[in-house]
């Protein structure tokens, strides 16, 4: 049995319309323009390509952006003070500093420094915190893009068993926390990694796959179960090209459906962000419906 394709590229542009609408509508009835600061410090060639792809999808959507390049030798005090800048800023509604920041800046004190009310990563502690505590927040990108694949793709999660390969705090510890929160998840939730013994004897167990390592390939067919849900988000560069953290073409022989990559997770990322911005600009308007209609 062939996998279907989960396909992200196509559900993230339907995510895309959606909030180009939403943005038209904010814009006639509120006065409402979404904007979104991005930060990038430094010379860093992927950074560069990803804060690249968020002011274009920022255009599509007609949200307003402000993208600050600064110099790889920009001092902590200085980005601190350009983020309480952008906290005082009311036509940014979103402030995303790219990482990774140079090593002689503090990531925390930078995550920290960032308003809660504008943290469309998902990354300050006190988000985090509401997350787990299953109250409505930002959602960080990258799983609420898993989230809305698995409920678009129609991949039931009440009840099922989910195994997650990967405690990083931007995909794994938060999806594991969503999944399992009674509403929006309900599921039973595995967290594997490094320290895991016999990582085969809990994938095999997993009737939804979640794999978040940055390493190519690594779960391979005899791995899984048939029937499995695979959503895989990592993305290596290889010389034959761009290969995701599961051995696709084995794996969706065995699987009942898989993210490809590209085209799976990755599109999703992007589209979050945008929906986040979006809900942050209503949230700061008072207009209703903005974060209390997140379930995570
Ligand atoms: N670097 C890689 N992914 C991300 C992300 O989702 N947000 C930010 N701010 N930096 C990143």
């Amino acid at each position: 049995m062939a996998a279907t394709l989960i396909k992200g590229s196509e559900i993230s542009k339907q995510i895309k319309e959606e909030l180009k609408k939403e943005v038209t509508e904010l814009k006639e009835r509120y006065n409402v323009i979404p904007g979104l600061a991005t930060v990038l410090i430094g010379e860093d060639e992927a950074s560069k390509v990803y804060v690249g792809a968020k002011e274009k999808a920022c255009k599509e959507l007609g949200i307003y952006s402000e993208r600050v390049d600064l110099p790889g030798d920009t001092t902590e005090a200085d980005l601190l003070a350009l983020i309480e800048k952008l906290n005082k800023d009311s036509k940014i509604h979103g402030i995303l500093v790219q990482m990774p920041l140079p090593k002689h800046i503090n990531e925390t004190n930078a995550l920290y420094a960032v308003d809660p009310k504008k943290d469309v990563d998902g990354f300050h502690p006190v988000n985090i915190g509401k997350l787990m505590l299953g109250q409505p927040t930002f959602i960080p990108c990258t799983p609420h893009g898993i989230l809305e694949l698995l409920k678009r793709g129609g991949i039931e999660t009440e009840g099922a068993e989910v195994v997650v390969v990967g405690r990083s705090n931007i995909v794994g510890k938060p999806i594991a926390n969503m999944l399992l929160q009674k509403k929006g998840g309900n599921a039973t939730v595995a967290v594997c990694h490094t320290g895991t013994k016999d990582l085969a004897s809990h994938t095999r167990r997993a009737d939804i796959l979640i794999v978040a390592v940055g390493r190519p390939k690594m779960i391979t067919a005899d791995m899984v179960k048939d029937g499995v849900v695979v959503i895989d988000v990592g993305v290596n560069r290889l010389e034959t090209g761009l290969v995701g953290d599961v051995d696709f073409e084995a794996v969706k022989e065995k699987a009942r459906a898989i993210t490809p990559v590209p085209g799976g997770v990755g599109p999703m990322t992007i589209a979050m962000l945008m929906y986040n911005t979006v809900q942050a600009a209503k949230m700061q308007a008072g207009i209703e419906g903005g974060l209390k209609e997140l379930k995570p």
